[in-house]
């Protein structure tokens, strides 16, 4: 983290977990623990739970955020819902490319480039995923693979935008899987990707931008990663299930 130039963010994507009564129980026991973190909080909820969230989130630091949105405003596209639709219930952030959308459902560099731009447009926060398979590290191409998902994800998206931006890098590898990148993988990966930022709008867009490390970050290895000067935040999924352990991630921040 360089915090002088940059925010440190803590996102939670909860995925496909949660029903009501529990997204209004977890977030109270979370709104205390992490009334002081030295970093902006997110929560990204399941869709049903977002006015749950937004509800139970008012008045404290947590800010909630969707797990996806369609790149068009309204039409024939059955079981989706547009960024529109998200930011008129007060939802702020959306994650926009997690590796689970493109695996099993689809999604490709194009379609994120669509759905990030549509989310910008509707005033939302993007959480930009971008990361290499497995297969793709031991090529060693890793800083191609994300050189690639992040130029064409931000195809058109102008400077000015880039404040609105968060990218999380999350190696397909480590997520879920409680194989964490080592902190000097999770550096080096964040570094490329914030050369590439720097190669599209220039250094000074670059060092204001916030990347993340995504997959299988916790309780114990947070403090390790977030130490590293190109991680400045996290994108966490089991861990932010429980609030004791998403508060701690928070904490690690300082
Ligand atoms: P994980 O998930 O922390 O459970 O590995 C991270 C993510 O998918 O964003």
């Amino acid at each position: 983290m360089n915090r002088s130039v940059r925010k440190t963010v803590i996102a939670g994507n909860w995925k496909m977990n949660n029903n009501r009564a529990q997204t209004k129980e977890l977030i109270g026991e979370i709104a205390p623990l992490v009334k002081d973190a030295g970093c902006d909080v997110v929560l990204c909820v399941p869709y049903t739970n977002l006015e749950t969230a937004v509800d139970a989130a008012a008045g404290t630091v947590i800010k909630i955020g969707a797990q996806n949105c369609h790149h068009e405003s309204a039409g024939a596209y059955t079981g989706e819902i547009s960024a529109d639709m998200l930011a008129e219930i007060g939802v702020e952030y959306v994650i926009i490319g997690h590796s689970e959308r493109r695996q099993y459902y689809g999604e490709t560099d194009k379609t994120v480039n669509l759905r990030t731009k549509a989310a910008l447009a509707a005033g939302l926060k993007v959480i930009l995923c971008v990361g290499e398979h497995l297969a793709e590290r031991e090529y060693g191409i890793t800083d191609e693979v994300t050189a690639l998902q992040t130029k064409v994800a931000l195809s058109g998206i102008t400077a000015g935008q880039m404040k609105d931006i968060i990218i999380a890098y999350e190696p397909v590898w480590a997520i879920g899987t409680g194989r964490n990148a080592t902190s000097e993988q999770a550096d080096h990966a964040c570094a490329a990707i914030r050369a590439t930022v720097a190669g599209l709008y220039g250094d000074q867009i670059a060092q204001a931008t916030t990347i993340q490390y995504g997959g299988s970050m916790n309780a114990a290895n947070a403090a390790e990663l977030l130490s590293k000067k190109d991680v400045d935040g996290g994108l966490i999924g089991g861990a932010s299930l429980k609030s004791k352990d998403f508060a701690a991630i928070c904490g690690a921040v300082n």
